[in-house]
């Protein structure tokens, strides 16, 4: 059995929520699958004072208190997760972007290893691939395997054709996140996720030191030695591009120490 959480950014029960439905019916058809919708707005989630608090001492020491923990857990204890919003203005809307900036921190901790991640955005006219592709960015970053998600499109009311061409790709979608969803393994790094690790660690290797919650965690963990968040067998040639990325990043940072900070 796989347990499946999605949380959804609207506030009403129609198109991203239904959605979000259907995809679940598709999942179970695949599979045997056990799933809980999270409607965020049920939720108290505090808007992000920018204190960067989380990074330097740990999430603990944030000053919000509010459910960022409660819906943390959902995620932990899921096998698939699936964030789903409708498009506002270009974006995300504002209850998801107040989710995603109360993770912020796990950007720099990532910890979803082994699990999988997709993305379903609702929307009137357009706008929304970009929307797709930014949240699949995000769940990338948070440490998930991603799978690529859907963008559906339809005014109100939705036609049969609308509706037709919705199930079809929510069908599709849910065969390519079923796939993934039963693998639930460690996959070598894409050469952007190694890139990103390398030169991340190695940044922070060298312009942070133990005062740093960030520092200590990757220190904890031997993420300033290892070849990825987790044990993995690297080719050849990704060791060698993996020790090219790590010197790229010595330069950079040593090209920057030898700027004189601003006292903005
Ligand atoms: C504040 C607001 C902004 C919106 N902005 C866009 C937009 O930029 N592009 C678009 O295609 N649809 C836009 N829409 C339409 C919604 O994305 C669309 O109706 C969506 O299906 C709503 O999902 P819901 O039924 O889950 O609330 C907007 C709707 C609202 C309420």
């Amino acid at each position: 059995m796989k347990r499946v959480t999605a949380f959804v950014g609207s506030a009403r029960k129609k198109h991203t929520y239904n959605a979000v439905r259907q995809f679940m019916v598709y999942l179970q058809a695949l599979g045997d699958i056990e799933y809980e919708i999270v409607v965020l707005s049920n939720y108290h989630l505090g808007i992000c004072r920018g204190c960067k608090q989380c990074f330097a001492k740990g999430e603990e020491s944030c000053p919000l208190k509010d459910d960022r923990d409660v819906l943390i857990e959902k995620m932990m204890a899921s096998d698939g997760v699936v964030f789903a919003t409708p498009n506002y203005a270009f974006n995300v809307s504002g209850i998801m972007k107040v989710f995603l900036d109360r993770l912020a921190f796990i950007f720099h901790r990532p910890r979803f290893f082994g699990k999988t991640f997709t993305s379903i955005v609702a929307q009137g006219i357009c706008g929304g691939d970009k929307i797709v592709s930014y949240l699949d960015l995000v769940g990338n970053a948070l440490g998930f395997n991603t799978v690529k998600g859907s963008c559906l499109t339809a005014l109100e009311p939705m036609t049969k054709q609308e509706k037709l061409k919705i199930d079809r790709s929510l069908a599709r979608h849910s065969q390519r996140f079923y796939k993934r969803l039963i693998k639930s393994d460690y996959p070598v790094p894409t050469w952007l996720n190694l890139m990103v690790f390398r030169m991340g660690r190695t940044s922070m290797r060298l312009e942070l030191d133990e005062t740093s919650f960030d520092y200590r965690y990757y220190k904890a963990k031997g993420w300033f030695e290892s070849d990825y968040y987790y044990p993995v067998r690297l080719g050849v040639l990704k060791k060698t591009v993996g020790s090219l990325f790590d010197w790229i990043q010595v330069r950079r940072t040593r090209n920057r120490q030898h700027g004189s900070a601003l006292s903005l």
